[in-house]
């Protein structure tokens, strides 16, 4: 079919292997306290190539953000491996540029030093770095509030200052949890837009976790459904869209089609949940 994109450009090892810029392997995690014990990953595997846009959607509380918390070393799997271009950095915190689902922005910091942090712990916040960063805050409209402190700004200023530090992070995997959540629609569509761009350019490896479909199709060249809880991976499909994407895409007949299974899978796995509590 002619608007098949191609595969990813995938890295290739001396022994001509493909490596991916990430790779969970079999996670699996219970939480346990001394009266319980909740089984939240069952031998999830996913990989995002090298440059390739990968997102997760799943029903809420099945176990997404704990599996990222796996993936940037806060938390230990009870069983599996983290590997990042081929190496595994398993429990190894510093690899990923992560955006959590609330975002952490340290209230001492202004938001201007706050999006720099990650570039400043590797030592490369200079003038050109802070002019850098004074452009983006502008152009996500944060232009003006440069020297503010996080409570003297909106949920949706502070998840878009959130969004910007781990764009501007320079490891090479962005791992971003809901990004867009708290935002209002025309805002969100903009910051997608801009992510969509900037991917595009830079073929930066991202693994974003969304409970958008349409953000999902329009974002990822492949998508893993995640299952109720403890999460499994349920279905993974390739995303058929041409790149650069457009935001007529919505119309397309194949976008319609994967639309309407996706919200039937999930809508199945969120009832699930529903009936477990
Ligand atoms: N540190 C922890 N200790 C105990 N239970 C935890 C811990 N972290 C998460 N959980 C539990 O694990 C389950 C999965 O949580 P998680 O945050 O991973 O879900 P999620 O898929 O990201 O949900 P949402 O879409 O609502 O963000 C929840 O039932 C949560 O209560
Ligand atoms: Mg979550």
């Amino acid at each position: 079919m002619s608007t098949l994109e191609q595969k990813p450009a995938a890295l290739k090892t001396g022994d001509n292997q493909t490596v991916p810029a990430l790779e969970a392997a079999g996670i699996s995690k219970t939480f346990r306290s001394k009266r319980s014990r909740l089984q939240v990953l069952d031998d999830v595997t996913l990989t995002v190539g090298k440059g390739e846009f990968v997102s997760i959607l799943g029903p809420s509380g099945s176990g997404k953000s704990t599996l990222f918390h796996i993936i940037g070393g806060l938390v230990k799997p009870d069983a599996g491996s983290i590997s990042m271009n081929g190496a595994d950095v398993t429990g190894q915190q510093g690899h990923i540029s992560y955006m959590p689902q609330q975002p952490a922005l340290f209230p001492w910091r202004t938001i201007e030093d706050n999006v720099l942090l990650s570039q400043e712990v590797q030592g490369k916040v200079d003038r050109e770095a802070r002019e850098n960063a004074r452009r983006w805050l502008g152009k996500v409209g944060l232009g003006g509030f440069e020297k503010n402190h996080p409570h003297t700004l909106s949920g949706g200023m502070q998840q878009r200052a959130a969004f910007l530090r781990a764009l501007l992070s320079p490891q090479e995997l962005m791992c971003l949890d809901e990004p867009f959540s708290a935002l209002d629609a025309l805002t969100r569509s903009d910051m997608q837009r801009w992510l969509l761009d900037i991917w595009e350019e830079s073929r930066r490896s991202v693994l974003f976790i969304t409970h958008n479909i349409e953000e999902a199709l329009l974002l990822s060249s492949r998508i893993y459904v995640f299952s109720s809880r403890p999460a499994a991976v349920l279905h993974e499909i390739d995303v058929p869209f041409q790149r650069p994407r457009r935001e007529d895409i919505i119309e397309h007949p194949d976008f319609i089609r994967l639309r309407r299974e996706l919200s039937g899978w999930l809508r199945e796995e969120q009832l699930k949940m529903q009936g477990a509590t």
